[in-house]
């Protein structure tokens, strides 16, 4: 099969289209042919030598792990009669994180309870943009953060690739959504349903937002420390970008505000609720830009300049 391959990591041009082994699916397992694949800024920094890559032990791997495409074979003992999908079937799905082997490739192999069945109304390119950022989002607000009806959340990056879902989540949760981003994105983050907006390269957020009950931060760094004023002493902050989780924490105890990191766990909640929300008209999936498989250098390239609003996809 063709499959985009990280020989080495280091800069985009570490991708090469090659062809190599198409997987066979082991125990318990579906082999998929995908249709379209998600970018991820995991992706990027997995590529770079970074995030997951540092359980690689150095060998070459498959990038990506967000898919959407056609269940094309079951592994052994594979038992599909409660999935809700049989073979021939569309499905979506964010395939063995954080293990390697990935989806940006012809074909993707993981146990079946990494899939859900693709509803006819979902695109295939928007299927492959949900599943990672989607359950972030989820297991994030509601398994970490609790966000409950009426309770006030502050999205940071509210206009990416997981705060558009993220804001979608909260206010279907029934909380008061506030979201920062460029002004550009301001109409958007109202469309997606924030109830107050803030433009980060002209305003300070800290001086127009009333208190939190949470701060979903998706940046890090001096967004986070100064965010901490901001949250309610029954609150918290939790922190994504893996690599400002520490540091984040670290302050947050200092000045005695509860703080977490959060990691999307594969298998874990969140994408039979999200296709919920979705049937009911709740959830809109953000395309910004799609690229065919054999450029997903380039889709690396405008990803990491780190402005997307919404998702990245690629087409296979
Ligand atoms: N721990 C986990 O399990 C996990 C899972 C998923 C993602 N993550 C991490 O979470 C972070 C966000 O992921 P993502 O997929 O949403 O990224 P993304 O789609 O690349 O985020 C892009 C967005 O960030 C906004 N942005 C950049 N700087 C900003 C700032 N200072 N204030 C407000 N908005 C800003 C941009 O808006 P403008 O164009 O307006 O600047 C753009 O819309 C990444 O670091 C990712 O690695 C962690």
């Amino acid at each position: 099969m063709r499959a985009i391959v990280c020989q080495t990591p280091g800069g985009p041009e570490a991708l090469s289209l090659r062809d190599i082994p198409t997987p066979e699916p082991g125990p318990g397992e579906v082999r998929v042919r995908v249709e379209a694949a998600g970018v991820n800024p995991i992706d990027w920094k997995t590529r770079s030598g970074l995030g997951a890559a540092k359980s690689f032990g150095g060998k070459p791997f498959v990038v990506g792990w967000d898919v959407a495409g056609v269940v094309d074979a079951l592994g052994p003992d594979t038992d599909l009669d409660e999935r809700g999908f049989a073979v021939g079937d569309p499905v979506l799905g964010m395939a063995r994180f954080p293990s390697p082997d990935g989806a940006y490739a012809e074909y993707v192999t993981a146990p079946a309870g990494h899939f859900r069945a693709r509803p006819a109304d979902l695109s295939v390119v928007e299927a492959a943009a949900l599943p990672l950022a989607g359950m972030t989002a989820w297991q994030s607000l509601v398994d970490v953060g609790h966000l409950e009806a009426g309770q006030r959340v502050l999205i940071h990056a509210a206009a990416g690739g997981v705060g558009h879902l993220a804001v979608q989540i909260a206010k279907a949760l029934g909380a008061h959504v506030i979201g920062t981003a460029s002004g550009a994105k301001h109409d958007l983050l109202r469309e997606l349903g924030c109830d107050q907006v803030v433009d980060y390269r002209t305003e300070r957020f800290e001086e127009v937002v009333e208190p939190v009950d949470l701060v979903y931060d998706l940046v890090g760094g001096e967004t986070a420390v100064r965010s901490f004023d901001l949250v309610k002493p029954s609150g918290m902050l939790i922190c994504l970008p893996t690599v400002a989780v520490g540091a984040a924490v670290a302050a947050a105890e200092e000045r005695g505000v509860r703080a977490s990191g959060a990691y999307v766990r594969a298998g874990g909640p969140g994408l039979s609720e999200l296709l919920r929300l979705h049937a009911d008209g709740k959830l809109r999936i953000r395309v910004a830009e799609t690229f065919p498989l054999e450029r997903a250098a380039d889709a690396h390239r405008l990803g990491e300049q780190g402005h997307t609003t919404g998702k990245i996809v690629l087409t296979v």
